[in-house]
């Protein structure tokens, strides 16, 4: 294929132009060049999509498929799909499972109801309206993507990388119980993979893209993997939801993509992807996926640890909410985590 990545140079984006490169695809990649360049095999366009000239520019020329990553504003996916309409034979958009109303009912599949595409409505509302400007301008030739945790090498969001780091550190580490609590989340390779095979069948319409809740992924299994390759010796302290929510720990950003079984948010580990896995939807296991992230960031010095993009909250518990916990379960200082 020719393929047009808007984008590429990140997390998701850099995953597609990978596995793009190996599938041996044609790959032309739009970015600004602040978050580097994509590899030397890729004709890489430098510019600011949110540039009409350059959307004409692209629009001169033919492509199969065009795979877009925006997290942004919604009038730069709104410029890209109305410009390439005629010039692409297949959109694929990376959206998320942000664009469901909250809270998000357990089980629900892609019709469930989604936010109103609002102006300044914040990051559902602009992932909505990037999903409807792009089903404007091709109903029928378009994959929308509704992704949930996205975790992998290059994960520059500080979750998975955060409990690594945490892992790493050793002493008494906080794990949010049950341990059989299921985690619903995507390696960005798979989530890839799985767009890249979408372009290639033509395949059109919305999936909710994480894994199912029949691959087992379990807080348990995640943090086990953790230690595991980190080999720290570090030991996991299973902490009930209501005393971490006593403690002050949020869900989804304290403990970096957990999410209480009896909470408000218990829907983001629990929707139905039956669509995506009928369409191919292919994911490798946490422990893979926990491995090679460890393999890629344990050459990042710990001082700077997790990476984090501009604007991304900072993500996990602080040594002193830590504190605050084993307080509240009346356990001396155990921990030797001290940033
Ligand atoms: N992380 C999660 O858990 C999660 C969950 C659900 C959905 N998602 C979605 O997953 C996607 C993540 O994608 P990613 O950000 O990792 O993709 P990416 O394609 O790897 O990175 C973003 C790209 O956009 C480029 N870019 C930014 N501003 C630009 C501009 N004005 N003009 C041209 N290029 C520009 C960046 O390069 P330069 O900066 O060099 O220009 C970079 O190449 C997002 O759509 C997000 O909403 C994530």
């Amino acid at each position: 294929m020719q393929l047009l990545v808007l984008g590429g140079t990140r997390f998701v984006g850099r995953a597609v132009i990978a596995d793009a490169l190996r599938r041996r695809h044609q790959v032309t990649a739009v970015s600004r060049g602040r978050s580097g360049a994509p590899p030397e095999e890729v004709e890489w366009i430098a510019g600011d999509r949110s540039d009409p000239r350059l959307i004409r520019r692209l629009a001169g020329r033919r492509w199969d498929a065009v795979i877009d990553t925006w997290d942004g504003p919604a009038e730069a996916v709104v410029l890209a799909a109305s410009g390439l309409a005629t010039a692409t034979g297949w959109y694929g958009y990376v959206s998320s499972r942000s664009v469901y109303t909250w809270p998000l009912p357990r089980g629900a599949d892609e019709t469930a109801p989604v936010v109103e595409a609002a102006p300044d409505g914040g990051y559902p509302s602009d992932k909505r309206a990037a999903e409807l400007a792009i089903l404007d301008e091709f109903p029928d030739r378009s994959l929308l993507a509704r992704a949930g945790l996205v975790l992998g090498p290059y994960e520059d969001t500080g979750r998975l990388t955060w409990w690594l780091h945490r892992a790493a550190v050793g002493g008494s580490i906080v794990a949010p119980a049950p341990p059989e609590r299921i985690w619903q989340c995507i390696d960005a390779r798979d989530l890839a993979g799985f767009l890249l095979a979408a372009a290639e069948a033509t395949t059109s319409g919305i999936f909710n893209v994480v894994c199912p809740t029949s691959a087992g992924v379990t807080t348990r299994r995640l943090l086990d993997a953790c230690l595991a390759v980190t080999g720290s010796g570090g030991d996991l302290v299973w902490i009930g939801a209501e005393v971490l929510r006593r403690a002050g720990v949020s869900e989804w950003d304290d403990l970096p993509g957990w999410m209480a079984p009896d909470g408000e948010g218990a829907g983001m580990h629990d929707c139905d992807v039956s669509a995506a896995v009928a369409a191919g939807l292919d994911c490798r296991a946490i422990e893979q996926t926990v491995a090679d992230t460890w393999e890629w960031l344990r050459e990042i010095p710990p001082s700077r640890r997790p990476p984090r993009r501009g604007g991304i909250p900072r993500r996990g518990l602080s040594a002193e909410q830590e504190q605050a916990i084993w307080w509240l379960v009346g356990r001396r200082r155990v921990s030797k985590y001290e940033t």
